[in-house]
């Protein structure tokens, strides 16, 4: 793909589709907004580290639009993804008088993204916003589709909402600043669309990590491209996940069991996803849909981009029941029971219940007394 082309990737969901933009240069450039209603106000949304790098920016581009553009800046990280940031930000639409046309733009990463999401699905029962993403996983995966949330202490994402953007902005350019642990967390998400959907595009990860991990724009341009139009295509089918939608889950019910486990924002979102795809596929292994080759694939190329493929210990009693009791809060549980999304041949991604037993066995060879080797 050629890094300099404008690559566009629509999301159909009838009237409340949107196109995923995806370039360098794009976020503040005015034209880029050009479909975006104009109104009186409206509030961007950033935290402490992005706001100063990008918000000013942002600012000038959307300053034709808008008379009153306010900004809001959260404090950083996962252990904040909670009511008291989300009061913030209601806290400034109501200071400023903001009312319901106001548009938000969430300018930051899957943290800062999820939270103007749900803020705008509530302010006065819903107002548009349009998603900035600037983390490589919230290009690739949580600026698309519509989830929104925050956190509960027993359940990560537990509170929130389905509430689509207007549009998606996903400068490549904003990922040169990104940390390289951050860059890691992201690939887990690109990762992870290979062995649900797509083993050409697996492929084509295991070919092009190195060019990844390099930040080379052609290579991050086209993962974002395919990644976004993989979570298109199942989102267009169930929006509001009363089925296929579960496969985008795989690894996140092993890996938001380490996130809750540990204490939000010890492991990064995408540290646990990577983690916990390597704990799915041992257990559909286990149950004869996967050969351990593919599991060798899978840890290795999740190895080869930065990321832990040992789990943490979360318990020094009871590490097994732990993670266990963890995951029956998932969304995805049933009655108590808790459903995987395991690897059902590489490529195809199944839903399924397996015996408490075999999970703990999983996760006894899966992790190590050390939660970072
Ligand atoms: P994040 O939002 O915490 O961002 C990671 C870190 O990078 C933060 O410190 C942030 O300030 C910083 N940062 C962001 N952009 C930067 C840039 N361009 N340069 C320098 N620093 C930058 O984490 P994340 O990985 O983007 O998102 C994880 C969150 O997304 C989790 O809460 C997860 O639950 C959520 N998520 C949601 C969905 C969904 O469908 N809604 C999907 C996947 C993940
Ligand atoms: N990241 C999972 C989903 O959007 O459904």
């Amino acid at each position: 793909m050629n890094a300099t082309d404008l690559q566009t990737v629509s999301i159909d969901l009838q009237e409340r589709s949107y196109a995923i933009s995806i370039r360098g240069s794009l976020f503040d450039n005015p034209l880029t907004y050009s479909e975006v209603p104009g109104a009186t106000s409206a509030l961007i949304v950033s935290n402490v580290t992005v706001a100063p790098l990008y918000a000013a920016r942002l600012q000038k581009a959307l300053r034709g639009k808008y008379t009153h553009i306010h900004t809001v800046t959260l404090p950083d990280g996962e252990e904040y993804k909670t009511w008291d940031s989300l009061n913030l930000i209601f806290d400034a639409l109501l200071a400023n008088a903001c009312d319901r046309k106001t548009v938000l733009f969430a300018l930051g990463g899957g943290v800062v993204g999820d939270m103007t999401g749900f803020a705008a699905a509530s302010y006065m029962r819903g107002v548009p916003f349009v998603q900035v993403p600037t983390t490589l996983l919230a290009q690739v995966d949580s600026s698309v589709g519509g989830k929104t949330a925050i956190n509960h202490p027993l359940g990560k994402n537990m509170i929130g909402a389905f509430y689509q953007p207007l549009k998606v902005v996903c400068d490549l350019d904003t990922l040169k600043t990104l940390p390289e642990r951050e860059l890691s967390a992201g690939l887990a998400e690109v990762i992870k669309y290979g062995p649900i959907a797509d083993m050409a595009f697996f492929n084509w990860t295991e070919d092009n990590m190195h060019a990844l991990m390099t930040r080379d724009p052609a290579a991050l341009g086209y993962a974002v491209k395919r990644s976004c139009e993989i979570k298109a295509w199942v989102v267009g089918q169930d929006e509001r996940e009363s089925g296929l939608r579960a496969i985008l889950n795989f690894g996140h019910t092993f890996g938001h069991a380490i996130e809750a486990g540990l204490g939000y924002g010890e492991w990064l979102h995408g540290e646990g996803v990577g983690c916990g795809m390597v704990m799915a596929a041992h257990l559909s292994q286990r149950l004869g849909l996967v050969d351990a080759e593919f599991v060798h694939r899978l840890t290795s190329l999740i190895q080869l981009a930065g990321l832990p493929v040992v789990g943490p210990q979360l318990s020094d009693t009871d590490n097994e029941g732990r993670y266990l009791d963890l995951m029956r809060v998932d969304k995805k549980a049933e009655a108590g029971e808790i459903k995987f999304v395991l690897i059902d041949g590489p490529g195809r991604a199944i839903m399924r219940a397996a015996p408490d037993a075999m999970v703990r066995e999983v996760i006894k060879s899966c992790c190590s007394g050390n939660s970072q080797e």
